[in-house]
């Protein structure tokens, strides 16, 4: 309980290897994860070589923190292992249905959460970087990432060299609730006073932070987030790919 409310990400790393043995630990940990019909459709990728690290750096943003970790890894949606089964027992593969694309992403994604948890578990931090999806064929063509799977993000991961504040999550009365959507939970009136009293957090958190002050709700950077077209070139990426097709 402590280490899952105790998360924040980290950014900035001290110059120290992490042993080959504890990573192959946390990958091993990681795996655990439940997944869908047991599938397992991803694929890790760590990837050490100097100028692709630097090549993806630059297209995530920059975000120098992903040249500088001592660990970076790019997790990939992959449904190529299950079409090998499919050959290898001479049957059909049925691809490119978007329930596929759900199952390996849900599996990606709960792989590399359990990865996260692994690793803060040990003294480690890290930080999920979805920028690499600002160029998605770039990092398939430096990562060799073939059709029927695609790289749904990164994640950098070391010794911290930073203790950023732990940022304030919605309160439990605006995600849960009982028997439907909508059912018991609370009154319009409740919630929006409840959404207030976070925005107010939220705002507190950002104006007395270490770094990147800014006078800040949530409600206005989630309008602001959705009030923009983000990476417009996912649908037809991955419809290249194999995804998504029907
Ligand atoms: C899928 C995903 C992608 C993310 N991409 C980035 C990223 O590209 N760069 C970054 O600095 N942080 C990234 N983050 C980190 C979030 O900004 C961070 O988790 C969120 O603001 C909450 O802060 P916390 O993790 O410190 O609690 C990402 C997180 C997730 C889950």
């Amino acid at each position: 309980m402590d280490l899952l409310s105790s998360h924040r990400s980290v950014r900035k790393f001290i110059d120290k290897p992490i042993e080959e043995s504890l990573f192959q630990t946390i990958v091993k940990a990681a795996q655990c994860a439940a997944t869908s019909s047991h599938v397992q459709a991803y694929t890790i990728i760590r990837v050490k070589d100097k100028e692709n690290r630097k090549q993806i750096a630059d297209l995530a943003g920059p975000q120098v923190w992903v040249e500088q970790a001592p660990i970076f890894l790019v997790f990939c949606a992959d449904l190529t292992r299950l079409e090998s089964a499919c050959h290898q027992h001479k049957l059909g593969a049925e691809t490119g249905w978007a329930e596929q694309f759900v199952v390996a992403t849900v599996d990606t994604a709960l792989v590399a959460q359990n990865l996260m948890v692994a690793a803060e578990s040990l003294g480690l931090g890290g930080v999920f970087i979805g920028g690499i999806r600002n160029d998605p064929e770039k990092v398939c063509e430096l990562l060799d990432i073939p059709e029927n799977a695609y790289p749904v993000f990164g994640m950098c991961l070391g010794y911290p060299d930073q203790t950023p504040g732990i940022k304030p999550r919605l309160p439990i009365d605006l995600v849960l609730r009982e028997d439907s959507f909508s059912g018991i939970g609370l009154e319009k009136k409740a919630s929006e006073k409840s959404l207030d009293a976070y925005d107010q957090t939220c705002r507190d958190y950002y104006l007395n932070r270490d770094s990147n002050l800014k006078d800040q709700t949530w409600s206005r950077q989630m309008a602001d987030f959705m009030g923009k077209v983000t990476r417009p070139h996912m649908k037809s990426f991955l419809e290249k790919k194999g995804f998504f097709l029907r």
